[in-house]
């Protein structure tokens, strides 16, 4: 069974999906951090994101593989905390709007998810990489609630740099880029469940998606 998940940065997603995973059994991927992971190598070797061909050429020269932890395994080596520093941060949306990295993305995704029990969580899970996942959700929270749930999250002395304002900001761009990219852009999914999660609990979101998962896997032994 495939639980596709989508909604912009900050909706929750990733730990909803994480609490399918651990509950149910099934794969977490987070694919973000696959994006991340190529981020995080054209800064290692020096290649621009700017240039198309050599980011295809990098990803070509490496083998991906993926850890449940959400770890991103680059030729045997497990790559996590890098995955979130500022610098990826900086590039990893014009990485992810390139048509042809997102293609090799969707192919480890597909490949990692191979018959297997996954709940993945992105932006275009729902539309492009499982379009015919038995179930699809589509996480959505005020760009005012997720600034703050990413602040409630940042360390301490990152909280001196960055206030709430700042988080809002940044989230409306990527909100932008994420919305308008060419290929793979954030869309609600005609046949997915729409939840707005603004005024709702990590909790309270969790048993509605557990309830519509449930009512799903008992429809699909009918
Ligand atoms: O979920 P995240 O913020 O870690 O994702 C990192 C970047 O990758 C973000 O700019 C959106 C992009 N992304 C994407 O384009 N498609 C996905 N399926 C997942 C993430």
């Amino acid at each position: 069974m495939k639980v596709a998940i989508d909604g912009p940065a900050g909706c929750g997603k990733s730990t909803i999906a994480r609490m399918i995973a651990d509950n149910l059994g099934f794969l977490y991927i987070n694919s973000g951090n696959i994006y991340r992971a190529v981020a995080y190598l054209s800064l290692r070797e020096h290649v621009s994101w700017r240039d198309a061909s050599s980011m295809i050429a990098l990803m070509q020269r490496h083998r991906f593989d993926y850890l449940p932890d959400g770890s991103v395994l680059v030729d045997g080596d497990a790559l996590l905390r890098e995955l979130r520093s500022s610098e990826v941060d900086a590039i990893v949306s014009q990485v992810s709007a390139i048509p042809e990295i997102r293609r090799e993305v969707n192919l480890i995704i597909r490949q990692i998810a191979d018959a297997k029990n996954v709940v993945s969580e992105g932006r275009d899970i729902t539309t492009v990489v499982f379009p015919d996942a038995e179930l699809k959700i589509y996480l959505d929270a005020s760009t005012q609630v997720r600034a703050e749930r990413r602040y409630h999250e940042k360390v301490t002395e990152l909280k001196d740099h960055l206030s709430i304002e700042d988080i809002k900001n940044n989230i409306e761009m990527r909100d932008k880029l994420d919305k308008e990219k060419p290929v793979g852009a954030l869309k609600i999914a005609q046949d997915a469940e729409y939840l707005d999660t603004s005024d709702l609990t990590i909790a309270q979101v969790y048993e509605k998606v557990y309830k519509i998962l449930m009512a799903r896997i008992a429809h699909g032994r009918k």
